[in-house]
């Protein structure tokens, strides 16, 4: 047989060149109302439950499953009870069972604003945003009562809640104590004074409170600044004409 000729051998591969390429992008960006084509669909439709969503299949209506009672987190260690439970032998215990540095208390606020700032606030005074909602119960966390209660009593509000607070169990233990750790931050900042700041830090602020920020501006607000009432204007007795 004789061999082909280079062109022939040309054209072929082009015209495989093209149908491949048209395959790969030839229909990007094609809309189509039609239901696509599933090869294997059970990946598509599959039974299950999303997450918050009713279920007919329990009991209590709901897809999500608290954990079975007594769960505890596969690598939380089960020898220290006062870390899972906040008690030490009959009373509640005081004191944060892990290493208080920074890392801890960044988790803290990070955890306190995802799982507390709703209703406690981000200042845990008890003003979240759902008391605009109408729940106004919330209990304001610089109580001296709160300030004063020990830790473990906290981490056992949190683990059950209490009287009108649900309970927030799925956290972890240690991140619950590291929301105590940061509510304590909270707490101590509120009523710290300039003697609490280390000599080193109190120059600084001194040196900052005597040189305002860039912006910053001490001078009176100008007529121009929104009212910051809704009440309206006192009434400002009109100049008296100058004198001839
Ligand atoms: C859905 C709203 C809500 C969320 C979220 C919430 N709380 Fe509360 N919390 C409350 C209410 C309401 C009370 C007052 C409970 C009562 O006295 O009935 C309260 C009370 C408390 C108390 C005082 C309990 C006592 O002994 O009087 C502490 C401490 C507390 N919360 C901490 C937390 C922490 C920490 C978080 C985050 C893990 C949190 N709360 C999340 C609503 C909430």
């Amino acid at each position: 047989m004789r061999a082909l000729p280079v062109i022939k051998w040309f054209l072929a591969g082009l015209a495989i060149t093209g149908i491949v390429g048209l395959a790969i992008f030839g229909f990007r960006g094609t809309r189509s109302s039609a239901p696509p084509i599933e090869i294997f669909p059970d990946m598509d439709r599959q039974p299950k439950f999303k997450s918050q969503q009713p279920s007919p299949f329990f009991a209590d209506g709901r897809a999500d499953r608290p954990p079975v009672p007594g769960t505890v987190p596969f690598d939380v260690p089960v020898d220290n009870p006062y870390l899972t439970t906040g008690i030490m032998g009959d009373r509640w215990g005081d004191g944060i069972p892990l290493t208080v540095d920074r890392a801890l208390i960044d988790r803290g606020q990070q955890r306190f604003t995802i799982n507390c700032l709703p209703c406690h606030g981000a200042l845990a005074n008890g003003k979240g945003i759902v008391q605009q909602y109408g729940f106004n119960v919330i209990a304001n966390l610089h109580q001296p009562r709160i300030i004063e209660m020990a830790d473990g009593e906290i981490f056992n509000t949190i683990t059950h809640g209490k009287g009108q607070m649900g309970a927030y169990p799925h956290t972890r233990p240690e991140d619950r104590w590291a929301i105590i750790a940061y509510l304590r931050v909270l707490q101590k900042a509120r009523n710290a004074t300039i003697a609490d700041v280390p000599a080193a830090e109190r120059a600084k602020l001194e040196a900052a409170k005597a040189e305002p920020a860039p912006g910053a501006t001490n001078a009176p607000p100008s007529a121009t600044s929104p009212p910051t009432s809704n009440a309206p204007p006192a009434a400002v007795p009109a100049p008296s004409p100058p004198k001839p």
